[in-house]
């Protein structure tokens, strides 16, 4: 039911009525899609102005820097829930009973094996092939193991399914960790949390099983949490654009794998510890932050900037203060924090960003922590995917759910116009 209504006037013709409608929060709508009968389209090339579908899992103010899930600001859930409930929010609606929490765990981690056949998959890959390039393709994979939870129509197989894909991301993730260092894969151990048994599956080996940090294991239980979901943005855009076609979940979440891998999205974060291994002393800030300013030069600051944010991206804030935490608990003293707190400070103060509105991200903090946990630079966006997959789901589920229309842009043709062959 429309709240207020729009009128679109074009030259020459009658005006066009649009129903305008209020979410609980955020900026009205105008509803275009009468247009398509009106013979008019509108143009707006990377959706810089809109809503794809209405959604009921997280809300953005970008001026602000605020994000909610299911209402609840990042910060606190972050502080008070650990990924597993963030998970149950996300997909459910509401933060679950200490019943319904224990039984979502439990649930979780009889789960969390692979199917054994799967791991033949791996030896398809070279060894140094790109983790992304092996999650895109093994997470796909996996459609063709769980033929019992394909029917998406069915809300049971919905459910199995986004079980099967939270419990096996970390054992995926870790067992391309695994054959790109040539050790056994580890399975899964159902006595330990969630992101215990990720660092467990990561890190030891049948021959030494150490205990897991817990400081650790509370910094990797965050990173998740601080992933889990952020509205539509690329990556969840293709999931719900390959799932409106019918597509079943594991298929559409490698779609979405595959949209995460751009350094503009979440291969920020391998990009940006790359970016400080480049720029490498403090000395050089200077000559980096004005290759950014350039705009004859390619370089971008990464895990700088963001679409939707035009303050601080209230993660990194989290992320900054885990990034203390972790660096105080191991006693490192890791320049590279040093150097991007500097590289931090210098381009808030310089005019080019401040205009923009380009405040650090998410991924700006999170490699610093990562590294320091132990982790390659490579494995930095599988791990952002791992956290992301309940908030992918959510929003597939969402869409799946309820009435749909497979997604379906049109264009602004600028090409030739209609002619013949030509005669040979
Ligand atoms: N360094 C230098 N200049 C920048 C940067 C940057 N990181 N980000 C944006 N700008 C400039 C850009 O050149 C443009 O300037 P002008 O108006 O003079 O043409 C202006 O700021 C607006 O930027 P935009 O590219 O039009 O903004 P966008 O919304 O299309 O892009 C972005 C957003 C995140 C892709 C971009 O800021 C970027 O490439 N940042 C670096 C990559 C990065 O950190 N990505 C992680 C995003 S957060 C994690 C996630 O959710 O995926």
């Amino acid at each position: 039911m429309a709240d207020k209504k729009a009128q679109l006037i074009i030259e020459g013709a009658a005006p066009i009525d649009l129903p305008v409608y209020s979410g609980t929060m955020g900026p009205d709508v105008v509803d275009v899609r009468g247009l398509t009968a009106e013979g008019v389209f509108t143009f707006d090339p990377g959706f810089m102005a809109t809503s794809s579908c209405e959604s009921k899992i997280t809300y953005i103010d970008g001026e602000k820097g605020v994000l909610l899930h299911r209402g609840y600001p990042i910060d606190q859930l972050a502080e008070k829930a650990d990924f597993l409930e963030t998970c149950f929010l996300l997909l459910k609606g509401e933060l679950p009973t200490d019943e319904e929490k224990a039984k979502f765990d439990s649930t979780i981690k009889n789960h969390t094996m692979v199917h054994e056949q799967l791991k033949t998959f791996f030896n398809g890959f070279r060894r140094d092939a790109h983790p992304m390039a092996i999650m895109c393709g093994v997470v796909g994979a996996l459609s063709a193991f769980y033929h019992d939870s394909l029917d998406i129509n069915d809300a049971n197989h919905r459910e199995i399914s986004a079980i099967r894909l939270i419990a096996k991301m970390p054992t995926l993730a870790a067992m391309v960790y695994k054959y790109s260092m040539g050790q056994p894969m580890m399975y899964p151990r159902n006595e330990l949390s969630y992101s215990e048994n990720f660092l467990h599956m990561m890190f030891n080996t049948p021959c030494e099983e150490k205990p897991i940090s817990p400081v650790l294991a509370k910094a990797m239980d965050r990173i998740f949490v601080l992933h889990a979901d952020h509205e539509q943005n690329a990556s969840t855009s293709t999931v719900r654009l390959a799932g409106s076609s019918g597509a079943n979940p594991f298929a559409c979440i490698a779609a979405g794998i595959a949209a995460l891998w751009g350094p503009a999205h979440g291969g920020a974060n391998e990009a940006v510890l790359r970016m400080l291994d480049e720029i490498g002393d403090v000395s050089n800030i200077e000559k980096f932050v004005a290759k950014a300013k350039d705009k004859d030069d390619p370089f971008k600051l990464m895990g700088f900037g963001h679409r939707v944010y035009k303050n601080f991206d209230p993660r990194a804030k989290v992320m900054k203060e885990t990034c203390d935490e972790v660096l105080a608990e191991l006693g490192i003293n890791d320049p590279q924090l040093e150097l991007a707190m500097k590289l931090e400070e210098i381009a808030r103060n310089d005019p080019y960003f401040k205009e923009r509105n380009l405040y650090p991200n998410v991924d700006f903090y999170s490699g610093i922590i990562l590294k320091a946990i132990g982790i390659p630079t490579e494995m930095f966006t599988v791990i952002f995917a791992t956290g992301r997959t309940p908030g992918w789901i959510a929003h597939w589920n969402e869409m799946i759910s309820g009435p749909y229309k497979i997604g379906r842009p049109r264009q602004l043709y600028t090409g030739p116009t209609q002619r013949d062959y030509p005669s040979k």
